[in-house]
Order: structure tokens, then C-alpha cells, then sequence
């Protein structure tokens, strides 16, 4: 069955990030390959997330002579990882942009409910002209992203990109539904959620996978 397709969604079909995707959906992967794929798979995200990033010009001097070049416009960008899988996808992104301010959302799906409980936030200040990326490898049900969304515009965020590995329909189409306006980037959109919200086929618990915590 073809997958759905969704406004405002995209699916990130790389071979090189599909190809790494595929070795962090084993189960024979270890922490330490796993926590090295998700910082690959981030940074080679932000390279097709950030594309459209506006530009404006600016001059320098080569050693030879005076020209104009280009620089990001606007404020550093920030990268706000939920906590605590999102973690894992900062380093590599800031590989790329090494400017990029860090802001943090905790927050943590209670087992029962699937409801997620959140426990901190923290962003740099300047909200209103920043471009946040969010992050998270997995959008299962979408309580957590749609919760972290909503307390970031909560704080004066006005744009925001969501950035996760794996997803579910489900999450995404509560996603869109809440925050339409909020593009959406995965690397996998999976087929659906069993009776515990894992994704199948999924990868499992990200947070335990990458930190060693099972
Ligand atoms: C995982 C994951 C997301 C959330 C996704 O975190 O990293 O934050 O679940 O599920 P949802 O879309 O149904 O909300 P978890 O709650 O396991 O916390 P952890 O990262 O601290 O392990
Ligand atoms: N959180 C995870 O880490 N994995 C899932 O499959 C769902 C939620």
C-alpha cells in the first residue's frame, strides 16, 4: 500500500540517509553506532532543511581584492532538542552550523497515558526573530512534538521547523492538524503504532538505544 502523503510533510529520500536509517533500525546496532548514525542522519538533514534559508549580501576582502559574498540572514539559528532523544541529533547539526544557539525542551511520555509530562524549557532570548529547529528522532503518537510546538510559540517562536528520523501517520497528522503551518522533516514515514505507541517497524526506544538505558 502506497504510503499517505501529507501537506506541509516531508520525506527526506537521500540513499545516504535512507541507507543509515536502515542500519539504525537494526537491532544488532550498538549504542555507540547508533548514537554516531542519528548525528550523521541529523546532519545530512540539515543540509536539505536548511536550503531555503534566506540570504543576504555582504562584503569582504579576499586577499587580493574587495568583493561581495553572502551570509544566513537573521539572527543564529537555534537548535532545541527534546529531551532527551532530540540530544542526540544537536551535535551533528552543529557540525554544519556551528553558530547555532541550543535551547532545550524536556519532556517524557508517561508509559500509561502516552500523554507527554513536561519537566523543562529553556531557549536563548530574541524569540521572535529566530528560526528554530526542533528536534526529535521519533514522532510516534505526536503529543510530545505538538506539546514542545505549542510551548515554543507559547515563548514568541513564530517559525519553527520540526526535524525527526522516524515518525508515524498518526503523530503526523495530529502534527499538521495542530500546528499546520509547522514543515515537518523525516527521514522514514513508517506504516503505524502497535498498542504500546512504538512505531512499527520503527527502531524501537530511541532515548534507551542511544544512552545505553535498557
Ligand atoms: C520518545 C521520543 C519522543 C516521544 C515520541 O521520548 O524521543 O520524544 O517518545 O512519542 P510521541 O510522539 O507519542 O509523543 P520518551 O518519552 O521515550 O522520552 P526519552 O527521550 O526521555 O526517553
Ligand atoms: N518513542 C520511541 O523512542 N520510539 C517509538 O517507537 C515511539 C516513541
Amino acid at each position: 500500500m502506497a504510503a499517505p502523503t501529507f501537506a506541509n510533510l516531508t520525506v527526506l529520500t537521500h540513499p545516504l540517509i535512507q541507507h543509515k536509517i536502515t542500519l539504525l533500525r537494526d537491532k544488532r546496532t550498538t549504542t555507540r553506532d547508533f548514537k554516531q548514525l542519528v548525528n550523521e542522519i541529523a546532519m545530512l538533514m540539515a543540509y536539505e532543511v536548511t536550503k531555503d534559508l534566506p540570504l543576504e549580501p555582504v562584503e569582504i576582502d579576499t586577499p587580493l581584492e574587495r568583493t561581495e559574498g553572502h551570509q544566513v540572514a537573521g539572527k543564529k539559528l537555534t537548535l532545541v532538542p527534546i529531551l532527551r532523544a532530540g540530544l542526540g541529533m544537536v551535535e551533528g547539526i552543529a557540525q554544519l552550523i556551528p553558530s547555532a544557539r541550543v535551547g532545550h525542551i524536556g519532556l517524557y511520555r508517561d508509559h500509561d497515558t502516552l500523554a507527554p509530562v513536561d519537566y523543562y524549557f529553556k531557549i536563548p532570548s530574541g524569540e521572535h526573530d529566530r528560526d528554530f529547529f526542533l528536534l526529535d528522532p521519533m514522532l510516534a503518537t505526536g503529543g510530545s512534538a505538538v506539546a514542545a510546538v505549542t510551548a515554543l510559540k507559547r515563548a514568541g517562536a513564530q517559525r519553527i521547523r520540526f526535524l525527526c528520523l522516524v515518525s508515524a501517520p498518526e503523530g503526523i497528522r495530529r502534527m499538521l492538524d495542530t500546528h499546520p503551518e509547522v514543515p515537518v522533516y523525516t527521514a522514514a514515514l513508517d506504516r503505524a503504532l502497535n498498542d504500546k505507541g512504538y512505531i512499527l517497524p520503527g527502531l524501537g526506544d530511541a532515548g534507551d538505544r542511544l544512552f545505553g538505558t535498557r
